[in-house]
């Protein structure tokens, strides 16, 4: 547990190890919404809050969460995601063809670890898919919000809001029978969800789906070119990709970092006074590389057992999309063994670089 930085009298906290990570995601002492916690004069960015990411579910705790995850939970449960299978796997056909189509190297992330999750997530929420790039480009600046323009931020927060109004009123119109329609009728009902937590849920969902499972194909795929010998095992033996893809989950977290929590009270927390409002981060990637918690964990390893991993969180707020992203890295890795068996990283271009983007650990490109 260390303490990171200092503002206005509250310190920042990072939790490391294991079992604290673990204890800090479950424990309701440390809560999402900090509105409450400090003397108006020190709610800094509450002015700023803008709606459409306002009210996530992330952000927010019971009953509230309880309330937003109940209306979603249907939907990402593993018996509806199964349904999803044979799209799934129509759609990586798909861009596999198009990358046969290509001369010379592709490139993993942009040509099939990106466009695969966007597909999905677009489909089952009724966004046009087509419009990908500017999600892309709207997700980008929304996570990059303290560090980069602030104009360039505002701008695209309001075509962002611009696109869901007219895409909402389409479905309002026009019901169809996608996730998106389905809110609308619960907005419209009253009581279950506001206009704010409506245009929140969207934007979590499409951001969520742009900027994690990607990481986890391009990450897992990038762990094995480094381990040629457990690509080779892996690529002649498909009952090996879900316990590779637990590992590369493991091995290279696609989220780095939990979102922020915020103590409820002054207590000692392993040692440490931690204070009312102080912010507490837990590190994912290091939890799932604890000594203590994982034989060799510095060690990628396909066959690894009892991989209690943390990837995708603890607690209440224990990633919504897991079944939906584990379901889409085991086709996606089995349709690529298929189509390329004797696929290697391109050597002769510059070895891969991480993303510089604070919370999540994704290559800007897997030649
Ligand atoms: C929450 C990771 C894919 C939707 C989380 C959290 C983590 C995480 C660590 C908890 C954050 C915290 O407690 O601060 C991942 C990883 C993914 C992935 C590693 C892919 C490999 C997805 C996908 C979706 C999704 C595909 C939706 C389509 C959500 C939502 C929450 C969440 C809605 C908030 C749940 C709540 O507050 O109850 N995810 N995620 N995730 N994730 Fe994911």
């Amino acid at each position: 547990v260390f303490p990171v930085g200092s503002e206005n009298g509250y310190t920042s906290w990072i939790v490391t190890k294991y079992d604290h990570v673990k204890e800090l995601l479950k424990s309701p002492s440390f809560m999402k919404d900090q509105s409450n916690l400090y003397p108006s004069s020190d709610r800094g960015n509450e002015a700023e809050k803008v709606n459409i990411f306002g009210n996530m579910m992330l952000d927010v705790d019971p009953p509230d969460h309880t309330r937003l995850r109940k209306l979603v939970q249907p939907s990402f449960n593993p018996k509806t995601i199964k349904q999803l299978e044979p799209r799934i796997r129509e759609i990586s056909d798909g861009l596999i063809e198009d990358m046969k189509k290509k001369e010379g190297s592709v490139n993993l992330v942009d040509d099939y670890a990106f466009p695969l999750p966007i597909i999905v997530i677009s489909e089952l929420l009724g966004v046009p898919a087509e419009d990908r790039d500017k999600f892309r480009k709207w997700s980008n600046t929304i996570l990059a919000a303290s560090s980069d323009s602030e104009t360039e931020f505002v701008e695209d927060v309001e075509a962002f809001t611009t696109y869901l109004t007219d895409l909402f009123e389409k479905r309002r119109e026009q019901p169809e029978d996608d996730l998106i329609s389905q809110l609308l009728q619960t907005e419209e009902d009253g009581e279950q969800l506001s206009t704010n937590e409506l245009y929140s849920m969207v934007v979590l969902l499409i951001i969520a789906g742009h900027e994690t499972t990607v990481n986890l194909i391009a990450n897992t795929m990038f762990a094995l070119f480094e381990h040629p010998e457990q690509l080779k095992r892996v690529t002649q033996d498909h009952s090996l990709i879900p316990s590779a893809i637990e590992e590369g989950l493991r091995y290279y977290s696609p989220v780095d970092f939990s979102t922020a929590r915020w103590s409820e009270a002054d207590i000692d927390f392993h040692g440490n006074r931690i204070k009312r409002g102080d912010l507490v981060l837990a590190s994912i990637s290091s939890a799932n590389r604890d000594e203590e918690k994982f034989e060799n964990a510095d060690q990628f390893d396909i066959t690894r057992r009892r991989n209690a991993h943390v990837a995708f969180g603890f607690g209440i707020h224990f990633c919504l999309g897991a079944p939906l992203a584990r379901l889409e890295g085991k086709i996606a890795l089995e349709k690529l063994f298929d189509a390329f068996p004797d696929m290697d990283l391109n050597r002769t271009e510059p070895s891969p670089e991480w993303r510089q983007v604070f919370l999540l650990r994704g290559l800007d490109a897997l030649p």
